[in-house]
């Protein structure tokens, strides 16, 4: 059989969050099928990279006052550390904002061009007049149209669940900065996809592409005409693929002011990133993405089904890539029966698990409930608890740590012994387990190798090597029983290996050979040194998994906060013109000591141009007087009876017109433009600022 070459990919994760417990069902799928192939002796390449483009990254830029290339960087930087703390092993992870993406996106365009499938149309959309941004739906809110409720979304009604266009919005409000948006035109280019339906039609139904539940879906209603009903099919909507600017992403070659689409560079990234891998590892670009003989497999989440057995066959067929052998399409996470929820602390980031619990853990879970279908897959957090102690402490770890340390500085025996065809059974369940792997029936492949636990343990059971230590002159028992044990104990660790690295690595540094091969499962390990026994796993504590909870947990104020708050329509020039000063400890802060202070008379001192004279009271009979310099922002009578901040143990200081005791807070440039900080109604003067 000629060697398989397997490209592997996951869908690029937006560059504006953070990983969470949804995102990990599809890189660790992924991971375990990749580390399967290549256990399998399959060459196996899998790439990842961040999708940076968009208007999301775009305002959260704005927002935080920075270049999206700074947000971008910051956060491929923690994706990449959470996939990495998952044991997740790209070879290679890209961005989709990189040299070798803007080439393949002209590429491809230019293809596209040739081919006639793009035409421009002009498109309405709401635009914010204050921001300056056209406004993608989920930044529009008003009333709906069709039943009348208030603060709905820009595409659908909660309310009565119709579907709209964001122009037919009633009182429409931009969330971003409470403007009323106005519509405005602006021309498009589309992709026309009724003319690649013959092409699509087939693709749909070549092979084994797709799992049998997606392509009959396509199929029924977007590419064939039902059979018995006389009605013709609605034309496939042309694909909208640019948008006006300002965008963050690439502009359009030939199309200047215009860019691309996030979606549409987006899924090119997979082909950069495997550009990018080729460049370092010395590899053939054209032996990846131009030819038949390689199997590329996409893991993507059913949300972004149309946009991978749609959109992106029919780019790589305009532009003669190679097409997918497989997109493998799974469902979302729910945890205790329900959608993730920060209320409920049931939205939990990668890295906040990690805080807490063994990745091995949810590596083991999730595999033990994945299954072949695009089906939803609940994270209850009792059996997850359950699961990991009965199977991977209670069946697989216990199995070495009941025989492992009778041959301690030994090693395991020279011939096989006689094990009542224990090995030689598990040996042959490995193809099926194997075939379990291929179909991404993970679930189907865990519990095959926990029945094989079932028996090995059954024979340990029997044994009783901690008996047979105890009896003088059965050493030679002891050692066969252990040799034994140990070897049904690494058989299952080779078949857990795409799922537990870790483990198979401690197993391996325990037994003196490391785990490379799936075939290794068929040939007893013999005449190895046996390394002093650690302990492989630890019991999943419920403490941790609560703590994990409470660490997740937003109470419900912020938790409905909504993504991008009207109040926050800040620009990023105030921090610019002022950047902020070297860091500094809570020691030098707590030097500095701030009180709250009552304005108890204020006057202009007249031969000043800016000064204003105050007393302030910090409480009982503690007076200060203080020059501040704010008499073009504030008439004295004003500020008197006011709470401010002052600086409370400044050193008094000699001027001319007096001397000043401290100093009053206050923000801002100068002049007319000084903002005096006052605090929340129910501070008492005196009290200090921490
Ligand atoms: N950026 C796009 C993908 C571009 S691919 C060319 C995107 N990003 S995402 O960060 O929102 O999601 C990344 C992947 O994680 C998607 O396949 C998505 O389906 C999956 N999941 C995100 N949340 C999920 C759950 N709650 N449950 C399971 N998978 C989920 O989509
Ligand atoms: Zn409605």
């Amino acid at each position: 059989m000629p060697e398989r070459r397997i490209l592997v990919t996951s869908a690029l994760p937006y560059a504006n969050g953070h990983i969470h417990l949804g995102h990990l069902v599809e890189y660790l799928m992924t991971d375990i099928w990749a580390r399967f192939q290549r256990l399998a002796g399959h060459r196996t390449v899998y790439v990842c990279a961040d999708d940076t483009h968009g208007t999301a990254i775009m305002i959260r830029a704005q927002q935080e006052g920075r270049s999206e290339e700074e947000v971008i960087a910051e956060m491929s930087a923690a994706h990449q550390r959470d996939f990495a703390d998952f044991q997740i092993a790209f070879d290679h992870y890209g961005s989709t904002h990189s040299e070798s993406n803007r080439r393949l996106a002209h590429e491809i365009w230019a293809a596209h061009r040739a081919s006639g499938l793009v035409f421009e149309q002009s498109v309405e959309q709401l635009f914010d007049p204050e921001r300056g941004v056209f406004l993608a739906d989920r930044f529009v809110r008003g009333t709906c149209p069709h039943c009348g409720a208030e603060g709905q979304a820009g595409d659908n009604c909660s309310s009565c669940g119709r579907t709209y266009a964001p122009t037919d919005l009633k009182d429409p409000i931009s969330t971003l900065s409470g403007a009323t948006p106005v519509v405005r035109s602006a021309q498009h280019l589309f992709v026309d996809l009724e003319r690649q339906r013959p092409f699509l039609a087939d693709w749909v139904a070549d092979g084994e592409r797709l799992q049998p539940e997606i392509a009959n879906y396509l199929r029924g209603y977007f590419l064939e005409k039902p059979a018995q009903s006389g009605e013709g099919l609605e034309p496939l909507r042309p694909w909208d693929v640019s948008r006006p600017a300002p965008y963050f992403g690439f502009e359009i070659p030939d199309s200047p002011g215009n860019y691309f689409y996030v979606w549409f560079d987006a899924p090119i990234g997979y082909i950069a990133a495997t550009a990018d891998w080729c460049a370092k590892a010395g590899e053939t670009f054209a032996d990846w993405w131009r030819t038949d003989s390689v199997e590329i497999h996409h893991f993507i989440g059913k949300d972004i089904t149309y946009f991978h057995t749609l959109f992106w066959p029919a780019m790589l067929k305009t532009a003669g890539f190679t097409l997918p052998r497989r997109v493998q399409i799974h469902g979302f996470l729910t945890v205790n029966g329900e959608k993730m929820s920060k209320r409920t602390g049931t939205f939990v980031l990668a890295r906040t698990y990690l805080d807490h619990l063994d990745p091995a853990y949810l590596r083991y879970y999730y595999a033990s409930k994945l299954g072949p279908r695009v089906e939803d897959l609940d994270l209850n957090l009792d059996e997850f608890a359950d699961r990991v102690n009965s199977h991977l402490v209670g069946k697989v770890v216990n199995l070495a740590s009941r025989s492992a340390r009778f041959l301690e500085g030994a090693t395991l025996g020279m011939a096989y012994p006689d094990d009542e065809g224990l090995f030689a059974a598990a040996a042959e369940k490995g193809a099926e387990i194997a075939r379990a792997y291929e179909s991404c029936d993970l679930a189907r492949a865990m519990r095959e190798v926990m029945a094989l636990a079932d028996r090995a343990n059954e024979y340990v059971d029997r044994k009783q090597p901690w008996q047979l230590k105890k009896q003088p002159g059965r050493d030679a028992e002891l050692m066969d029983v252990c040799t034994v044990a140990l070897n049904l104990f690494r058989q299952l660790v080779v078949y857990l290996a795409p799922v537990l690295p870790k483990l198979a690595a401690d197993a391996a540094a325990l037994l003196g050979e490391p785990i490379t091969d799936w075939a290794q499962a068929s040939q007893p390990l013999l005449g190895t040194p046996v390394g002093k026994f650690h302990h492989l796993m630890q019991r999943v504590d419920p403490k941790q998994v609560a703590a994990m909870i409470s660490a997740s947990t937003v109470d419900s104020d912020a938790a409905t906060t909504p993504e991008v708050s009207k109040a926050t329509d800040d620009g990023p020039e105030t921090l610019a013109a002022e950047p902020l000063a070297p860091e500094c400890t809570i020691d030098d802060f707590t030097k500095v000591d701030l009180r709250i202070a009552r304005v108890v008379a204020a006057e202009d001192v007249k031969e000043a141009q800016k000064l204003l004279k105050l007393t302030v009271s910090l409480g009982g009979e503690t007076r200060r007087t203080l020059f501040a310099g704010i008499k073009a922002a504030y008439r004295p009578e004003d500020l008197v009876g006011r709470l401010v901040v002052v600086v409370a143990n400044l050193a008094p200081r000699k001027m001319k017109f007096g001397t000043s005791e401290g100093m009053i807070c206050a923000a801002g440039p100068g002049g007319t433009e000084l903002f005096v900080l006052s605090p929340d109604p129910g501070a008492k003067p005196g009290q200090r600022i921490h």
